[in-house]
């Protein structure tokens, strides 16, 4: 006899609770553009280099402007269009690599070089210019569309969503970005996978047994009760299992065997937050934002920040240690790229990808898919309810 539940659940199971293609694809990913997305490092913008890059599946050059401001412009030349990432940037100005139109922060055309020094047509009058679909000057040529941009926190943020005043949220701010007590560093990564499901894994604790098995956490058959809390575009998960040791660093910054508080905290929509706190003095937390490149490939600004137990110098302590702090988190890092690669594999393996089941564990990625499916669909209401729950999941 058929199940009377049999039909809902087939539609809950079928429906994807990712959206690949379009939560990257800028005509089709709602109100998720209308955010900050880090678009590089500070240090990766330097003064006479451009920087190319692809944001929801459009290119952009990023250059510096003549007072060192970070500029965006769609990476297409108006004239025959060549990739002006491939050109030079002089005076705050970019020179496409073709035919050599110059270009300023504006998107505007300053300078064609085959006009000469009059920079006017000389030979056709308006009315041959006209037919032909010519133009006399550098200036009735239009502009290259340009992108808002905000330099803040030792990163470069680009806004895609037109006018960035109607940014949804501030861009966010890199934990402990200029405090004296803390050691701050970036790692840029490209990852083989989309930002719901990057996300996800940022804030996930059970797939750290088998994917960092040894580095991180190892199987110890522990009971973990948390508390997952939806609130004000975000997930905190706050784990309640005091004696949850991280292997690895974990003994470096936790010489005394102080109880550790673990959270978790995502914002919509494309960051991640994870603190790790060893009393008042001692701590590591580890910040992504995610930027989507394509359906299935972002690049993640990882900033790690962190703060030693140690008394003495505690500033050379810290840059001692920052090879070794380096070095694990890239191991780390690594991992995951991996298993976000394998993840792919099977999204992308025929239809029905992107429809997922779960169980307790999987309430926060059940509220963070919730938010996300919400800006796709164009953010309008006050989106998903405030919510707090208790859930227990084992390692
Ligand atoms: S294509 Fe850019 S100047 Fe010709
Ligand atoms: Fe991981």
């Amino acid at each position: 006899m058929r199940n009377p539940h049999d039909s809902q659940n087939l539609a809950l199971v079928t429906t994807p609770a990712v959206e690949l293609e379009a939560e990257a694809d800028l005509t089709r990913c709602g109100a998720l553009k209308d955010f900050w997305y880090v678009a590089c490092l500070s240090t990766e913008l330097i003064a006479k280099k451009p920087l190319a890059r692809t944001l929801f599946g459009t290119q952009l050059v990023l250059f510096r402007d003549e007072h060192g401001r970070p500029a965006a412009l769609r990476d297409r030349c108006l004239h025959r269009n060549a990739r002006l990432s491939a050109g030079d940037v002089f005076h705050g100005r970019i020179g496409c690599p073709y035919h050599g139109w110059v270009y300023d922060a504006s998107g505007a055309v300053v300078e064609v070089p085959s006009l000469g020094p009059q920079q006017c047509g000389e030979a056709l009058d308006a009315q041959g210019h006209a037919r032909a679909g010519l133009k006399v000057r550098p200036c009735d040529l239009g502009k290259l569309r340009r992108f808002d941009t905000l330099e803040q926190d030792g990163l470069v943020y680009v806004f895609m969503g037109g006018d960035s005043s109607r940014a949804r949220r501030p861009a966010f701010r890199v934990p402990y970005w200029g405090h004296p007590e803390w050691t701050v560093y970036f790692m840029v990564t490209r990852f083989p996978n989309g930002v719901t499901n990057l996300a996800e894994n940022f804030m996930d604790v059970p797939h750290t047994v088998f994917v960092h098995e040894g580095w991180f956490r190892e199987v110890a058959r522990k009971r973990v009760p948390a508390t997952v809390k939806r609130f004000d575009g975000s997930v905190l998960v706050t784990y309640g299992q005091e004696q949850d040791t991280v292997t690895g660093l974990g003994r470096l910054f936790n010489p005394g065997g102080l109880p550790m508080v673990h959270t978790d905290h995502y914002f919509i929509p494309n960051v991640t937050r994870v603190d790790y706190m060893w009393g008042d003095r001692s701590g590591f937390a580890i910040n992504s934002q995610i930027t989507p490149i394509g359906p299935t490939d972002s690049l993640v600004y990882t900033a790690i920040s962190y703060r030693l137990p140690y008394d003495l110098p505690r500033a050379l302590v810290a840059r001692a240690l920052r090879p070794l702090v380096k070095w694990y988190t890239t191991q780390v890092i690594r991992q995951d790229v991996d298993i976000m690669k394998v993840q792919r594999e099977g999204l992308l393996n025929g239809s029905g990808g992107g429809v997922f089941s779960g169980t307790e564990a999987d309430l926060l990625h059940a509220d963070i898919e919730a938010y996300r499916r919400w800006l796709l669909e164009g953010g309008l209401g006050p989106g998903p309810g405030d919510e707090e729950r208790d859930i227990v999941f084992w390692i």
